[in-house]
């Protein structure tokens, strides 16, 4: 196991009807924006049990973060920060609200141009105090410290990490998504399932129990996300689809372990280029990165394949690792998600050029070993 050091400090309120606690959890001379998308959560009674929380609070709103959130429309929000004062964020929405407002409490207290904090690895040295009431269960954002924006004007996509925007407190209420659409539910089961991959299909660092929690994770998604689908309504479902995501991401099964990203940075730039949801372009690449890596991957995958597939654990190596590709393609299908680019339209050549062209222009390596080479990463676009 590799060194490591831990910090949350991010406090979980997790159940049903725990919005009204927010009263309990902000100071009340605070001066606070709510942020949020492009309204769900007005049409799904969320907006209307944070406004009754905080009866009495000082607190204005800014609304219309995109999924993806975009950096054009950030700056508004910054630029209204700056100017009316505000000293607390709170955020209410998805995981694009939230990652939103980790920059833009990073950026309000920066004086330089912001998009440097992104591109440029400028440290954040302080950040306004942000919290969220997060209303799908994909990103793990509420317990984490990281956060992806776009720039609509380059097409560009970029993740963005500091300690100080960890939010001091999330409000996870599995009820905020029986409104869920079905498409975003099964985003969120997808990219849960990628995350936990991401940390645990690399080479094994002897971490048995990391491995044992990402894996319980993993059988729990594959029995509770076709409950879900099935009964949208179902509580027990919904709740333990909402803590796979946030235990998925929240850094817990990656201590010590050694972590990959790469189909998360090249779904990146499927996104960018030509709009899919995060969900469904991990869907399309995680498969075909693990074929083109399968030699790197071999004993994770094949012990996967064992524990979460049942596979017979006298099979030859090779053979566990298809069963596990094969079983997890089937069951992204399973649950209605398509995992070839040309289903959506998308000529796998033009898109694998110019991903390369892209990393070659940045200088990118990607994966475990650093041995995605901008070569690599066209080979795993061209068999998406
Ligand atoms: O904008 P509104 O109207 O609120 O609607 C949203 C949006 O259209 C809707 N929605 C959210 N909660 C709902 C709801 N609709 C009905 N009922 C609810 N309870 O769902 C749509 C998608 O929302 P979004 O926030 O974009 O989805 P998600 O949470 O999957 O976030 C995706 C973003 O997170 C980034 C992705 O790259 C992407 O930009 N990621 C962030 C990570 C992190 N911070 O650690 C890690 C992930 O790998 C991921 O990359
Ligand atoms: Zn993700």
């Amino acid at each position: 196991m590799n060194n490591f050091e831990f910090r949350c400090p991010t406090k979980v309120i997790f159940g049903a009807d725990t919005i009204s606690k927010l009263k309990d959890e902000i100071p009340q001379d605070k001066k606070i924006l709510i942020t949020y998308g492009g309204g769900s959560i007005r049409k799904n009674g969320v907006l209307k049990q944070v406004k009754e929380a905080l009866e009495g609070f000082n607190y204005n709103e800014f609304g219309g973060i995109e999924p993806n959130p975009k950096y054009e429309t950030l700056l508004k929000a910054i630029e209204m920060v700056k100017n009316e004062g505000y000293d607390f964020l709170l955020a209410v929405g998805g995981g694009s609200v939230l990652d939103g407002t980790k920059f833009i409490a990073a950026a309000s207290k920066y004086e330089g141009e912001p998009w440097d904090l992104i591109t440029k690895g400028v440290e954040v040295k302080e950040a306004l105090e942000l919290a969220d009431v997060i209303t799908l269960p994909a990103t793990g954002s509420e317990m984490n410290c990281g956060a992806v924006i776009s720039r609509l004007e380059t097409k560009e996509k970029f993740p963005f990490i500091s300690e100080k925007v960890y939010p001091k407190f999330s409000i996870i209420d599995p009820k905020t998504t029986y409104s869920l659409p079905e498409k975003q539910t099964v985003n969120g089961i997808v990219d849960t399932f990628v995350h936990v991959m991401e940390q645990y299909a690399t080479y094994d660092v002897n971490t048995p129990l990391q491995d044992q929690w990402a894996l319980g994770i993993i059988k729990t998604l594959l029995e509770e996300g076709p409950k879900v689908l099935r009964e949208p309504q179902n509580y027990e479902a919904r709740a333990n689809i909402f803590w796979c995501a946030t235990c998925g991401l929240n850094y817990w099964i990656s201590l010590g372990c050694v972590q990959d990203w790469a189909t998360h940075m090249i779904g990146h730039e499927l996104t960018a280029i030509y709009g899919l949801d995060h969900g469904e372009t991990l869907a399309i690449i995680l498969p075909s990165l693990w074929r083109v890596m399968k030699k790197d991957k071999m004993d994770k995958l094949a012990k996967m394949a064992i524990q979460v597939y049942g596979a017979n654990e006298f099979l030859p190596k090779s053979l566990l690792a298809d069963i596990t590709i094969k079983k997890t393609e089937k069951f992204f299908h399973n649950i209605g998600r398509k995992t070839k680019l040309k289903e959506y339209g998308i000529d796998p050549k033009e898109a694998a050029q110019e991903i390369k062209r892209r990393f070659s222009e940045r200088n990118t390596v990607l994966g475990e070993r650093q041995n995605i080479t901008p070569d690599v990463a066209y080979e795993i676009v061209l068999n998406a």
